[in-house]
């Protein structure tokens, strides 16, 4: 199968090279387009623009920061519209807004090419392993077409049916991580402060009902002041943010969403966007612990 690969960040990078490793031929293009070298290394083609890489794979596959990354790839000079068409799919697996999301199916569609969109949970190592899991919907048959890729980038895949509901999906979970993110950075902090360890504490926390695959990954490198990006928090920020604004929209009140998000929030004013999104202990350490882990 051959696939075009759209966005070579933390996460398209993963997923290009395990699509190589399974067999696929795959056509990279990158913003950056250095980027590429790397997948070229492995067996990647590479593509000009975006519109070159849709023109030569009968699938491809993007993976971009956030909205305007994924707006600008499809409508933008030598975009995916130029060159898209019967025949041809479309599946964009960055994490966007169902708004955003539309927009492109619609406009993927007008032009007789199929959409499907494909937001993942899991990260970096997820990513490298193939053990994503994928929220897809839109239309079917492109989500049957895919399921080998799927199989390879995912250990499960979802088809949640029309568009929107996967954005919707991943901004939901996402929303959760975040949330529980700020509480574990809460408690390492009051732990500190109150005079406990706070690696007695993930080991408590280890051996309980609120054990969870994140506080056991996260929590010892936050001890450590070790924040190498995995999900950039920048890109937390932006979920949390999409998120506060489907609840707006369903008038769904969210409190612990929406303080976590000034948390976020206040990390990237500091300038931590770029490092992991357990970097936001930083903040909550300085809300008031002793700045010790
Ligand atoms: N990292 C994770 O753990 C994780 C997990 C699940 C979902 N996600 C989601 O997956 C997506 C990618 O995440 P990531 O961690 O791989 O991010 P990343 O490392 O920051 O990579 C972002 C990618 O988007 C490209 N890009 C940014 N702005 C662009 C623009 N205006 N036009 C074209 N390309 C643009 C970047 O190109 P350059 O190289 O030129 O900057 C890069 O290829 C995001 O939506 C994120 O929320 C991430």
């Amino acid at each position: 199968m051959e696939v075009g690969f759209l966005g070579l960040g933390i996460m398209g990078k993963a997923m290009a090279a395990n699509l190589l490793r399974h067999g696929f031929r795959v056509t990279v293009w990158n913003r950056t387009l250095a980027k590429c070298q790397e997948l070229v290394a492995l067996g990647a083609a590479v593509g000009e623009t975006p519109a070159a890489v849709v023109a030569k794979c009968r699938y491809t596959i993007a993976m971009l920061s956030d909205p305007s990354a994924a707006l600008s790839v499809v409508f933008d000079k030598d975009g995916v519209l130029e060159q898209i068409g019967d025949g041809k799919g479309y599946v964009d697996m960055s994490t966007v807004d169902a708004t955003t999301s539309c927009q492109i199916s619609q406009a993927i569609k007008q032009k007789g090419g199929a959409f499907v969109e494909a937001p993942v949970s899991g990260s970096k190592k997820p990513a490298e392993d193939g053990q994503l899991v994928i929220l897809a919907a839109g239309d079917k048959v492109l989500y049957d077409d895919m399921v080998p890729a799927f199989d390879v980038l995912g250990k499960k895949s979802f088809f949640l049916g029309e568009i929107g509901n996967g954005a919707k999906m991943k901004l939901v979970v996402n929303m959760i991580m975040g949330s529980m993110m700020n509480a574990l950075s809460e408690g390492l902090s009051l732990a500190d402060t109150s005079g406990l360890s706070p690696q007695t504490l993930l080991d408590v926390l280890d051996l309980g009902a609120v054990t969870n695959p994140m506080f056991k990954l996260k929590g010892p490198s936050m001890l450590q002041g070790n924040y190498s990006p995995a999900f950039p928090l920048k890109h937390q920020q932006k979920d949390m943010r999409l998120a506060l604004s489907l609840g707006d929209e369903n008038a769904i009140s969210m409190p612990v969403a929406a303080a976590s998000n000034e948390a976020f929030k206040k990390a990237r004013s500091l300038g931590l966007g770029d490092l992991d999104f357990s970097a936001v202990y930083e903040v909550l350490k300085g809300a008031g612990g002793s700045g010790q882990a």
